[in-house]
């Protein structure tokens, strides 16, 4: 197997770092891992292309976006309509009505929305939201749970050892960012994921003050950790007998694991629930869902590009395209003939991982045979550095995976060959990886 030759992607990294901060436009666009990202050119499909020519089968998906694949033409189609009509008016439209009317349709907690541009913004409108509607002005959040880069959201999301996290039962706050305010993160409590008791407890002694839970139904930004059986039944229960409002983080589940999201997915449905991401495939667009009550709390969302008719376009061709439910039986087909096929190399190779699948999200932590329990069983057990030498050595093979974290997205362009072919990229990283030096 040939490695490819990235001598462009190096120099254009040198050559940004000369006038972009850090040489890229979001921090996670380039790992701690490896000596310079990959420059892109294009995407099509389950593929994209980079400035050497070469081409990799793609599954970092954008970060989540793209779940129709790189440029799906339904998508192109409805954005130059829409482009021959303007791009955008600070107004409403029709179809702006159209999407409100569709999204409460098929997410089970909304009954009405309101709209953001994205997930961080999202989420920063639903603590506002469930606030004003309690009263109350603290938020419980867990562990290693990503929501957004505002001051406020962007605690704990990350630590390199066990016991920078603290007292499981009084984690600590960490902040991430120079320049990021202590006070801005006083209204947050910080617990750990996956344990009711612990949550119970805080509840029990201090639910005067709380105004809400907020939870990645699946913990995707950081793991990926699978709820325990009757967790978010749990929570769910839990939120209602102290009166906190419960908001789902489903900017990576939402239409990933179903149309409905994970709330639909395990039956479980919280007041509030903010998308982002997939919902409009690649375009700007989020969106905060609850119930009547609670949305029209008379929180008002502000923002000169909310719903701009561009990606509201987008998610109209979106759903549309997802309501075609055999879509996620094949993602469950292609995702389990993948995990499996990681077990097996594991297994060959003697390998110890764990490989899981929820629709189009799949699953790789090396060190670790069973789903992490929670962040601090991922951060103990998890072997993040093997992870990472791994995606470095498929990139040189043609396969991106995402860098932080083992999640891996499918979409709806993947096919069995591209599986194959990954898998057998997979094999030579191993063979590299603990055969041979
Ligand atoms: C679970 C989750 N919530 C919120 C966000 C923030 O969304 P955005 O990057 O669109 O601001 C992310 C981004 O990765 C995420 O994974």
């Amino acid at each position: 197997m040939n490695k490819l030759e990235t001598k462009k992607s190096k120099e254009l990294f040198e050559e940004t770092k000369n006038y972009l901060v850090d040489g890229v436009a979001s921090s996670f666009q380039k790992s701690k891992y490896e000596e310079y990202p990959i420059c892109l050119e294009r995407g099509n499909g389950s593929k994209v292309y980079d400035v050497d020519g070469n081409e990799y089968i793609d599954y970092i998906g954008a970060f989540g976006p793209a779940l129709l694949g790189y440029s799906p033409n339904v998508i192109n189609k409805a954005v130059s309509e829409q482009l021959e009509k303007g791009s955008h008016f600070a107004a409403t439209t029709l179809d702006l009505c159209r999407l409100s009317k569709k999204l409460t349709e098929i997410i089970p907690c909304a009954e009405k929305v309101s709209f953001q541009s994205s997930g961080t913004e999202a989420n920063m409108h639903a603590f506002r939201i469930a606030r004003a509607y309690t009263g109350k002005k603290k938020i419980i959040k867990f562990e290693g749970q990503y929501h957004g880069w505002s001051d406020e959201e962007k605690v704990t999301i990350d630590a390199d050892y066990i016991n920078e996290l603290g007292p499981r039962e009084n984690p600590k706050k960490i902040l991430h960012s120079k320049g990021q305010r202590g006070e801005a993160v006083d209204d947050i409590i910080i617990l750990p994921w996956n344990d009711l008791k612990i949550l119970e407890d805080v509840l029990k002694s201090n639910s005067s003050e709380i105004a809400a839970i907020i939870t990645e139904p699946i913990m995707c930004d950081s793991g990926p950790i699978l709820p325990k059986k009757g967790y978010l039944q749990g929570i769910r229960e839990l939120s209602k007998k102290y009166n906190v409002v419960l908001i789902f983080d489903e900017v990576i589940t939402g239409f990933r694991v179903a149309l409905g999201g994970a709330q639909e997915y395990y039956r479980i449905t919280p007041d509030i629930a903010v998308f982002a991401k997939a919902v409009a495939s690649g375009y700007p667009l989020s969106v905060v869902a609850g119930t009547k009550e609670i949305m029209e709390s008379g929180v008002h969302a502000s923002g000169t590009f909310n719903a701009n008719p561009i990606s509201v376009a987008a998610a109209l061709a979106t759903i549309e395209t997802l309501e075609n439910n055999e879509i996620y039986d094949r993602f469950d087909i292609l995702g389990r003939k993948f995990t499996e096929g990681l077990r097996e190399l594991g297994e060959k190779y003697n390998v110890k991982l764990f490989s899981d699948r929820i629709r189009s999200i799949c699953m790789l932590i090396f060190g670790m045979n069973s789903s992490p329990k929670d962040f601090r069983d991922y951060i103990e057990n998890a072997d993040i550095e093997l992870y990472e030498k791994f995606v470095n050595k498929a990139k040189e093979y043609g396969v991106r995976f995402t860098s932080r974290r083992g999640r891996i997205y499918l979409s709806t362009e993947h096919n069995e060959d591209d599986i194959i072919r990954t898998l057998k990229v997979v094999e030579q990283v191993f063979y590299e990886l603990f055969i041979v030096h």
